[in-house]
């Protein structure tokens, strides 16, 4: 059955997520609990084989046009470099990423670029290291900037820096973090948290929102909307101008036009760009491109699905292609329109927290 992955509402499938594994060396507190996770185990994670396979029938036969690999922790698979390898020679033209906490990537950058990787999103959310160590619950800053570090000289460009912003622990440094990575030439895109998190603690005023988050960076930059159409992509990015002097407010918010992007004349040169996920308050459900496959292999047509559909299990029966994307494409028609967190927030009768945390998801 080819054709693409379409939704109930008009939606298409084309960006494929992947989660390899939903083991992490990190326990970011909005994402897992601190202790007592339930691995799966390995032999119900998908094979090399399985994930080619995988890939070959989203590219061939359903219209996936990108390929993103992410966890729990994609680098805690040993065979990353070799699923990269695969996939790449089979569809030389498929851009390949990763979404990474990066720990481990100083030794294997060079090598994943080697095998095909085009790029990578790196979690880092405070480059304080007793504030990185209480959001991850792990003392590892600086494996995480080696692995950056390595990246930008094995050529993955563009790095992107995702960082959720938390009350009382690192909200108050969203104007360093932005320092640092225009600085390094690392496109930054702070996150709102989503209620995701394997403790079940997410409220809505624990929350930074995004209008927050702006106000927060303009206290020592101007934002400007970008230029480049958004598409289906979470975040809605920002060109970054130092603000001047002791100048009043900033200028350059969106103007009541929407917003052309063009900068006023007297901002100087552009520093950069930040990008700004608000899943919460701004939600892009009705854009949304992207359909998933959890480390064990079934679909989620969403992050917030309830239900999931097992492809691994219609593969492991020996089925054919088809059997694979009749399933894929009956899981795709009923993904939900959106996820109902922006109504009343936690309070609404539309939103139920998914069972499964961020990490077995797969981000
Ligand atoms: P780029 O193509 O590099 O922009 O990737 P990305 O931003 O889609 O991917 P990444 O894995 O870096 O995810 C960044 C943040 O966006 C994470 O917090 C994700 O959970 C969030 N995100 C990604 N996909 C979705 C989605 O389908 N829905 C929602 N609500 N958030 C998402
Ligand atoms: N809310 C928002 N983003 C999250 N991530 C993990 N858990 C959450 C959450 N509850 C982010 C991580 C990572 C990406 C895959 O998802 O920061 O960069
Ligand atoms: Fe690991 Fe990523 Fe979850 Fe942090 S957010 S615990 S790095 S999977």
């Amino acid at each position: 059955l080819a054709g693409p992955l379409l939704d109930r509402f008009g939606r298409v499938g084309q960006d494929l997520r992947i989660s390899l594994i939903d083991k992490c060396n990190l326990r970011c507190t909005y994402c897992m609990p601190a202790d007592g996770m339930a691995w799966l185990p390995k032999h119900m994670l998908l094979t090399i084989d399985e994930v080619a396979r995988l890939v070959r029938i989203g590219v061939d036969d359903l219209g996936v046009r990108e390929l993103r690999l992410t966890g729990g922790e994609p680098l805690v698979r040993r065979d990353l470099e070799d699923i990269i390898a695969r996939v790449h020679a089979e569809h030389p033209d498929l851009p390949i990423s990763i979404t990474t906490n990066a720990i481990g990537l100083d030794k294997r950058a060079a090598a994943l670029a080697a095998a095909g990787l085009t790029r990578i999103n790196v979690s880092l959310d405070s480059i304080d290291a007793d504030t990185f160590a209480e959001m991850t619950r792990r003392n590892r800053l600086q494996d995480v900037l080696d692995g950056i570090d390595a990246a930008h000289r094995a050529g993955l460009a563009p790095v992107k820096i995702n960082a959720v912003l938390m009350k009382g622990l690192n909200d108050d440094q969203a104007p360093d973090l932005l320092e640092f990575c225009l600085e390094r030439d690392l496109e930054l895109r702070f996150i709102e948290q989503m209620p995701l998190d394997g403790d079940h603690g997410w409220t809505r005023d624990n929350m930074v929102t995004a209008a927050e988050m702006r106000t927060a960076l303009e206290t020592r930059f101007v934002l400007v909307p970008d230029e480049e159409p958004r598409g289906g992509a979470p975040a809605e990015r920002w060109a970054v101008y130092a603000k001047p002097g002791n100048g009043a407010a900033v200028a350059g918010a969106p103007d009541a036009s929407g917003g052309t992007g063009a900068a006023p004349a007297d901002l100087g040169p552009r520093l950069g760009t930040v990008g700004i996920i608000a899943s919460v308050t701004e939600p892009f459900c009705g854009a949304c491109t992207r359909t998933r496959i959890t480390a064990e292999g079934r679909v989620r047509s969403c992050l917030f699905s309830h239900e999931e559909f097992d492809l691994a299990a219609v593969m492991r029966a020996g089925e054919d292609d088809a059997a694979v994307s009749e399933v894929w494409r009956r899981a795709m028609w009923l993904k939900p329109r959106a996820h109902g967190m922006d109504h009343t927030g936690l309070d609404s009768a539309d939103y139920v927290q998914p069972e499964r945390s961020m990490s077995a998801i797969g981000g």
